[in-house]
């Protein structure tokens, strides 16, 4: 199964993302219900190992904080972009958050990148170079003033490529809480 963990957003977070689109050609938008914010991507991971990572995720203990959003920006750089994202506020629940759940992933003997965690929330992907549109988004979105939103669990996904893209499944949600974390079947 091919596995990532990812903060959900907010439908009306969502909603607002999407109303950030402008037109850069080639530019393939995540579809607006997809709109999430990876906290770890895993990739293959034998679904025998499910049970343990879900059991090392629920240990996680922390306390549900609200996260704010920073500016637009986009990778690799603004000459070469090929994604497009949002930024968030700099903040040390979130670091803490990614950081246990990389543990918990390494736990489970599943390898994980060594790059530093980049909190971004991908908008688009960008097959061709349209580096003067893409431009004009960063240029245009600068100055958004976006509200900051809840973040009260995490989930773990699969997402399943087929020929009309990936599809994201909710396996299980991860509350985020002072005392009783813990998993919930989606
Ligand atoms: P992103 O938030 O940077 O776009 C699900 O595929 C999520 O896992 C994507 O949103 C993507 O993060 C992240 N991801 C990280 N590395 C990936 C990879 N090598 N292949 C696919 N997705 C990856």
């Amino acid at each position: 199964m091919r596995l990532f963990i990812a903060i959900e957003l907010p439908e009306t977070v969502k909603q607002a993302l999407a109303g950030l689109r402008t037109a850069v050609p080639g530019a393939r938008w995540v579809p607006t219900d997809q709109i999430h914010l990876t906290l770890a991507f895993l990739g293959e991971v034998d679904e025998a190992a499910l049970e343990r990572l879900s059991g090392e995720l629920a240990r996680i203990l922390l306390p549900g904080f609200q996260l704010g959003f920073g500016a637009v920006g986009c990778f690799p750089d603004r000459r070469r972009p090929r994604v497009l994202w949002v930024g968030l506020e700099p903040d040390p629940r979130l670091k803490h958050l990614a950081a246990y759940v990389r543990e918990a992933v390494l736990a489970c003997g599943i390898p994980q990148e060594e790059r530093p965690f980049s909190p971004h929330i991908t908008l688009a992907r960008l097959k061709l170079s349209a580096s003067r549109e893409a431009d004009s988004f960063l240029d245009q979105r600068q100055k958004e003033k976006l509200p900051p939103f809840p973040v009260q669990e995490f989930t773990l996904f699969q997402s399943r490529l087929t020929p009309q893209g990936a599809v994201h499944i909710p396996l299980r949600s991860f509350a985020l809480a002072t005392a009783a974390a813990g998993a919930k079947q989606c």
